[in-house]
């Protein structure tokens, strides 16, 4: 059978997408982490590919198969993405962090397995950059930059409020509070906040809600419509 050619529309431009948890090491056998699938993150990859962009995705530790076309980078720690972001958000016309970056490491690795010791223990915990705030205050090539934010509460002022302190271009709003969405899930809903327009996109499959975001982007740059 004949597949209908999707239309091209993001051809010469450059993706650069963080996708699913970070993984912050406490000795060389534990770690903090969260419970991001990097579904979403994937499926905005795979999106922006299908219309033809090049496409980086920074991943952290997941159980997802890279889609078709896209380069990856596997990191671990927020840190390793940090790094791997700004090195390629230089290069891109659009970054979108939907990683769920751990916001906190521990101030220590102990090079040696912590030993259990009294009834109670403090771990020293350190905050990580903000990669998604690093690279919109890039000075030069500074990408269109989109943010996510998984709310359990008061979603439209949370989100708002980090649109405007990590000075970003766009921001995706899911209300995790919802049973069956988000996290780990196939589905999920969001609302797409931008500062003075918004868009809300009724719960669907992480797949198509993907290629809605990325074409909204690519009409916020001003591309054909698709
Ligand atoms: N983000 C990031 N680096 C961090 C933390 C978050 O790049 N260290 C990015 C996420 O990828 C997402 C956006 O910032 O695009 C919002 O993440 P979120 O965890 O919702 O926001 P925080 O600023 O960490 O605030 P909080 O967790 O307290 O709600
Ligand atoms: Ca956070």
């Amino acid at each position: 059978a004949q597949l209908s050619p999707v239309p091209q529309v993001l051809d010469g431009k450059v993706f650069t997408v963080t996708a699913g948890p970070t993984r912050e090491a406490l000795d060389p056998v534990r770690y903090i982490t969260n419970h991001s699938s990097g579904k979403m993150g994937y499926a905005l990859a795979q999106a922006a590919r299908a219309l033809g962009a090049r496409v980086n995705l920074i991943s952290g530790p997941v159980n997802i198969q890279a889609p078709q076309g896209v380069d990856v980078i596997y990191v671990n720690s927020a840190v390793e993405m940090r790094d791997a972001a700004i090195t390629l958000a230089e290069k891109s016309d659009v970054f979108i962090g939907c990683a769920a970056v751990a916001d906190y490491r521990a101030a220590d690795i102990s090079e040696q397995k912590i030993k259990k010791q009294g009834d109670e223990m403090t771990i020293a915990l350190v905050k990580n950059p903000d990669i998604i705030a690093e690279v919109a205050a890039l000075t030069q090539n500074r990408p269109y930059t989109v943010g996510f934010a998984a709310e359990t509460q008061d979603v439209k002022k949370y989100a708002l409020g980090k649109l405007k302190n990590k000075q970003l271009n766009m921001i995706c709003a899911n209300d995790v509070s919802q049973e069956g969405l988000g996290f780990n899930s196939d589905n999920n809903a969001l609302t797409l906040f931008w500062e003075n327009d918004q868009q809300s996109l009724p719960a669907s499959n992480k797949k198509e809600l993907a290629l809605t975001v990325v074409k909204a982007i690519a009409g916020k740059l001003g591309l054909p419509s698709v």
